[in-house]
């Protein structure tokens, strides 16, 4: 087998550079845990930005991945299939009662792959229910979005991205799809203002992640979900929550919305949702909002979206989040992290730190310096984690993780961050 210096060296010749990764090759993995080809050993503290929940390569979805592979795995959305229906009524049970429906009008979903194509999806969606529902006048429609947002790399969303203003989207990518308004996250107010200043009437849906993973672990302040809630519902404004990385257990509660108690319009989702193994995300949401009237044939699809093979996977992946009650997992094994991770950063540390947060098992180190070194060397350590925006350091194990897996993790975070 080649080494992971060659393997390194084939990447960077016949990939595109569009990622910078740390220097580790994964050439195994199971649980919480990954290996290199030269056999040493890591604790995955990424879980591919949320999405390994239940480990790597969970038995029961490998086998359920491989019974269905021997089955039948693609047939485009030309012809039904015999896994798609069970996997949406299985996701519109258990997201539904998180929905807000005041009418009673049901739930439904629309099945798609990546996360990226969860938020186009979402957008396309609040649009027609725009015009078809609230009747926006034609091309009026408006979403409004929050600064240092997260929801992908497509074209549209890197338009509604505050990234545009850095270097690595500013000019290169343009012109973007208009409609989009963006206001700080975390001002319940400003959300307010913006809608009346717009004209509440062509407001067709404010897109917020209830904890900006990406941006670096963001929580709002305590209440801000109830109050966007609160004026979504006044204004008529669909109310949509990117919970691709927040989603599926990894706060503590199911949702992150949750821990607030309040229910989006719409959920998208996706990474967790296939287990792992597989691309699959989704649009959940009412009928009211995605039913026959709004959504028509011909209007979006995907060849692949709601395949038998994805539907197999996630199936088994939502069962497994709530049979092996991953949520009060992450719950009571983040909350010892955090309180671990704030005795540690308490030392004097190498970078001074600004603060130690999370919810569940998103948690994030910030620095008042770069860390990419502390990460380099977390990796040399047996760590594999991520920083996101240069001074800040995530950590987001599977789900699984045990206690004293993260007592293993914490000698070497000390090791690595104090002086
Ligand atoms: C909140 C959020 N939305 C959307 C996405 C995009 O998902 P994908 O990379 O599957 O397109 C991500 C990915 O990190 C994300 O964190």
């Amino acid at each position: 087998m080649p080494s992971s210096k060659e393997f390194i060296e084939m990447d960077l010749k016949y990939g595109a550079h569009n990622y910078h990764p740390i220097p580790v090759v994964i050439s195994k993995a199971e649980g919480c845990w990954v290996y290199d080809p030269e056999g040493k050993k890591y604790l995955d503290c990424l879980s591919a930005y949320s999405s390994q929940n239940t480990g790597h390569c969970h038995p029961e979805i490998i086998k359920a991945l491989k019974e269905q592979a021997d089955k039948v795995t693609l047939t485009s959305r030309a012809f039904h299939n015999d896994m798609m229906g069970p996997y949406l009524k299985q996701l519109c049970d258990i997201v539904g009662p998180h929905v807000y429906d005041p009418k009673k009008t049901g739930i439904m979903a629309l099945p798609m792959n990546t996360g990226a194509e969860a938020v186009e999806t979402g957008l396309k969606v609040a649009r027609a229910w725009g015009y078809i529902k609230k009747k926006i006048p034609r091309g009026e429609a408006k979403i409004i979005v929050c600064g240092d947002n997260f929801h992908g790399r497509t074209i549209t969303i890197v338009g509604l991205s505050t990234d545009i203003q850095h270097a690595r989207y500013f000019g290169n990518f343009g012109p973007f799809t208009p409609g989009f308004i963006i206001i700080p996250y975390g001002d319940a107010q400003k959300l307010e203002n913006t809608i009346l200043e717009i004209g509440p009437e062509n407001v067709a849906a404010f897109l917020v992640e209830p904890i900006q993973g990406e941006a670096g672990v963001k929580i709002p302040p305590e209440g801000y979900l109830k109050k966007i809630r609160r004026i979504c519902t006044k204004y008529n404004v669909l109310l949509m929550v990117d919970e691709i990385q927040t989603g599926l257990c990894r706060t503590g509660k199911l949702f992150a919305c949750d821990h607030e108690n309040v229910k989006p319009d719409m959920f998208l989702l996706g990474k967790a949702l296939g287990g792992g193994v597989y691309p699959v995300s989704a649009v959940v949401t009412t009928t009211e909002i995605i039913g026959p009237d709004v959504i028509t044939p011909g209007t979006h699809g995907s060849t692949f979206g709601g395949n038998p093979l994805a539907a197999a996977v996630a199936m088994k992946s939502l069962d497994i989040h709530i049979n092996e009650n991953l949520a009060e997992r992450a719950r009571e094994v983040g909350a010892y992290f955090i309180k671990e991770l704030r005795k540690i950063t308490n030392k004097k540390t190498k970078v001074p730190v600004k603060e130690v947060r999370g919810r569940g098992l998103l948690i994030a180190i910030e620095f008042k310096g770069d860390v990419r070194h502390f990460i380099e060397n977390l990796k040399e350590k047996g760590i594999l984690a991520k920083d996101t925006h240069s001074t800040t350091i995530r950590f987001a194990p599977p789900l699984i993780i045990t206690k004293e897996e993260i007592d293993w993790a914490l000698k070497i975070i000390e090791d690595v961050i104090v002086e």
